[in-house]
């Protein structure tokens, strides 16, 4: 008996992004070099990192993340390139996540972005059964929603003055993507 319910993909529809570029989870190891990574201007400007992060904090941050979200890091040639994730929410929002990522200041326009995308949208869609992924972005960033709107994020409303950034408050966008 066989029907397409039961036939488990041969390979997750994932983009690679450049040549040499791992996509895997990360770990405590990576607390020096992610804290270079959202020390970034670029970087923070995109995020709602402050200056300064220190490599205890980012630690901390490792050590206590909640299991049930999922943490990635793009590493490149060796160096990390970037980070993703979503945090799964619970209870009676236990069927959606907020997503976040970043790419290096260097490596921008790359595909690593989309590569990153492509593995978290994978998992939440076929391994943790999410029906709704949702995030914040600030409504001049350009490429953060071009990246969203190609893996189908609505735009959903404008929050005014979401938060300080570089001495202005600055609008956001909410973005939403629903798969019921
Ligand atoms: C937003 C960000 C994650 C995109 O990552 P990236 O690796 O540069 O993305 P990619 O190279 O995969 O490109 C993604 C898309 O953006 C498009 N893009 C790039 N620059 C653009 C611009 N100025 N305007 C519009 N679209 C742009 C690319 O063409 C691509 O779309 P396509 O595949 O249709 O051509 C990256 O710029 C970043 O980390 N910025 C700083 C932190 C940040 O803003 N994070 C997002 C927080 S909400």
């Amino acid at each position: 008996m066989s029907s397409d319910t039961n036939t488990p993909p041969s390979r997750p529809d994932c983009k690679a992004g450049p040549q040499g570029l791992l996509i895997r989870a990360a770990g405590l190891n990576d607390g020096e070099a992610l804290t270079a990574l959202c020390n970034l201007p670029g970087f923070r400007a995109g995020t709602l990192r402050l200056p300064f992060q220190t490599v205890e904090q980012t630690k901390k941050w490792l050590e206590n993340k909640n299991t049930d979200s999922l943490n990635l890091v793009a590493v490149l040639d060796g160096e990390l390139a970037g980070s993703a994730g979503f945090n799964h929410y619970t209870g009676r929002r236990s069927h959606a996540a907020g997503l976040g990522l970043g790419v290096h200041d260097d490596h921008c326009g790359k595909g690593i972005g989309t590569a990153l995308m492509s593995a978290l949208v994978d998992a939440a869609d076929n391994w943790y059964a999410l029906k709704r992924l949702e995030l914040t972005v600030f409504t001049d960033n350009a490429p953060a929603i071009r990246l969203y709107e190609k893996f189908g994020f609505e735009r959903e409303g404008i929050w005014r003055a979401f938060a300080f950034r570089a001495g202005h408050y600055a609008d956001a966008l909410s973005m939403g993507r629903v798969r019921l």
